[in-house]
């Protein structure tokens, strides 16, 4: 299958000081899809796990096996001051702003804010650039996210990578928003 044929990019990790130099406040975006790109791959669309409240990379994004159901986001630019980011399910209620999860192998999943107090996650610091979702770890602009094969055929889990070079899924992914895709 398509998106498994990827091989290794380097992690994106941007300079926080070049980043800084576009000035506007350009690039937040509200109601827009998050999609995760593999190389040569196309994009497909992230959504939101019924049963484990994580996020999922499925081409169809209301996949049944896997019991999802699609987001819609309200996200930052990083020239923004407030970086969480905050999705929407089709029905209009708040799902929950987006978090890893440190004690789970960082899975991203997405719970309401007070619900996120009682875990050990990590909540602000994600943001657009240009169109990429990043997080800010205070030193600098990283993206290194990966998908994580699952049960289901196809459906991949959202995951964070640390630095130390032991990546936690399959292979890394680009996620990007768009408003009319
Ligand atoms: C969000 O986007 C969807 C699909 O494009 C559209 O149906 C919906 O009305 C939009 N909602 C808002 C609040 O703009
Ligand atoms: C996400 O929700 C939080 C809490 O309501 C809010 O402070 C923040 O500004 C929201 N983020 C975006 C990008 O709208
Ligand atoms: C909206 O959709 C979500 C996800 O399917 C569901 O959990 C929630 O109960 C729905 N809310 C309402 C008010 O129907
Ligand atoms: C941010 O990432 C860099 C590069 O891995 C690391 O050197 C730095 O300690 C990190 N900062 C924080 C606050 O985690």
């Amino acid at each position: 299958m398509q998106l498994r044929s990827v091989c290794l990019f380097l992690f994106v990790q941007i300079n926080l000081i070049a980043a800084f130099h576009h000035h506007e406040k350009r690039g937040a975006e509200t109601n827009a899809t998050l999609y995760a790109y593999g190389a040569d791959a196309p994009a497909w669309p992230i959504a939101y796990g019924v049963d484990d409240g994580r996020l999922y990379i499925s081409e169809d994004p209301s996949n049944n096996d896997a019991n999802l159901v699609p987001l819609t986001w309200d996200l930052a630019s990083i020239t923004g001051e407030n970086w969480i980011a905050n999705a929407t399910f089709v029905n209009g209620t708040t799902a929950g702003s987006m978090y890893f999860l440190e004690d789970e192998d960082y899975a991203v999943g997405v719970l309401p804010l007070p619900r996120l107090a009682n875990v050990k996650g990590t909540v602000t610091g994600f943001a657009l650039f240009a169109s990429q979702l990043v997080y800010n770890n205070d030193t600098l602009l990283q993206a290194q996210f990966w998908a994580s094969s699952t049960d289901v055929d196809d459906v991949y889990g959202l995951t964070w990578t640390l630095d130390d070079g032991s990546p936690n899924g399959d292979f890394p992914v680009v996620v990007k928003a768009s408003e009319d895709l």
